[in-house]
């Protein structure tokens, strides 16, 4: 069985938070937080359930498909708004999904673990439509007097619909995913606490997992780096995605870039960016996208999809 991507949406809180906003508040300047990590700006506010609902509903209306005939919906957030129960279940009432939901919390690399965890439930049917949603409400846990992680979060969710097809019809190539405990206490946050984090070390181990995770799941895919048409990063810091591009051989400008009006949204990052991309025209039928993530625990996974025009 292959996988095939035949819808897409997207949402945003209304609120934007501007470098400028945070100048007034913090210790920082417009010009440390766009030379240092590339963001200009944030959106804020809502819940992951509304977030979610918003993406997964226009993702079911733009693939045309009853949320009645979705078998499993799958929430990947960090964030969810309540401890029991899962986020899903709100998001799976609102909608009207016909099968199961569930919460997956792989932080940053949540996505791109919803998809490998996507392809083995079409594979192993009865799950034939599975609606994968990447939400986070990063707002919620972010210390804002804290000049060191404040700059850097926002809000959001991005959404696709996954189908069940032929091998040979596929877009799923390949996938990678990991996980390091030992470094659980880089980026954490406690229960009911706010997230703190050693920025240096999270950078180096990012740089680290995105370049070898990435390797490891083109090689699977049997083909190089300089094939891809579109790198989709986990938009945490412009200065990672450059490092990643140039260690891996793919040029910058192939790189897919929402953070620059996002900010770091976590499990919405991937989607928000590949979907970005998408509606820019960036690909076309047949193109190569490497799909890459990490995240705190650390975690970290890439996917090679062949982009098809025809699944849609
Ligand atoms: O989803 C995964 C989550 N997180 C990440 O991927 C983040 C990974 N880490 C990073 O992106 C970067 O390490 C940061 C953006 C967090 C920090 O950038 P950096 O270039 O590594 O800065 P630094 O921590 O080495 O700090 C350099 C200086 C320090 O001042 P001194 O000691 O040189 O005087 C900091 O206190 O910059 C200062 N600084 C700031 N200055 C103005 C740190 N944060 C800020 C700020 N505004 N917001």
């Amino acid at each position: 069985m292959g996988l095939q991507i035949v819808g897409w949406g997207t949402a945003l809180p209304e609120k934007t938070l501007t470098n400028r906003d945070l100048e007034a508040q913090l210790d920082t300047s417009d010009q440390w937080i766009r030379e240092r990590t590339g963001i200009r700006e944030r959106r804020i506010g809502d819940s992951t359930a509304e977030l979610a609902i918003e993406a997964g509903r226009e993702a079911l209306e733009h693939a045309e498909v009853d949320p009645a005939s979705i078998d499993m919906m799958i929430l990947c957030t960090t964030t969810p708004d309540q401890t029991v129960p899962a986020t899903s279940a709100k998001v799976h009432e609102a909608l009207g999904i016909g099968g199961g939901a569930f919460d997956l919390n792989a932080a940053c690399a949540g996505f791109v673990y919803g998809i490998v965890v996507a392809e083995s439930l079409l594979a192993a049917n009865p799950a034939k439509r599975v609606l994968l949603i990447g939400a986070d409400v990063l707002s919620r846990i972010t210390d804002w007097t804290d000049r060191n992680t404040a700059v850097l979060f926002g809000d959001g969710a991005g959404a696709v619909v996954l189908q069940g097809c032929s091998d040979t019809d596929g877009q799923l190539l390949s996938s990678d995913v990991g996980a390091d405990g030992s470094l659980s206490g880089i980026l954490y946050a406690d229960l009911g606490g706010k997230m703190k984090m050693e920025g240096a070390e999270v950078f180096k181990g990012a740089v680290r997992a995105m370049i070898g995770s990435s390797r490891r799941a083109l090689e699977s895919a049997g083909h190089r780096a300089d094939e891809i048409a579109l790198l989709v990063p986990h938009q945490a810091n412009l200065r990672i995605i450059e490092a990643a591009c140039q260690r891996l051989g793919i040029p910058a400008d192939r790189a897919a870039i929402v953070l620059d009006r996002t900010g770091n949204t976590s499990s919405a990052s991937i989607p928000l960016a590949l979907i970005d991309a998408v509606r820019a025209d960036r690909l076309s039928d047949g193109d190569l996208v490497l799909l890459t993530g990490f995240g705190a625990g650390m975690t970290w996974a890439s996917a090679v999809v062949r982009w098809r025009e025809s699944a849609r």
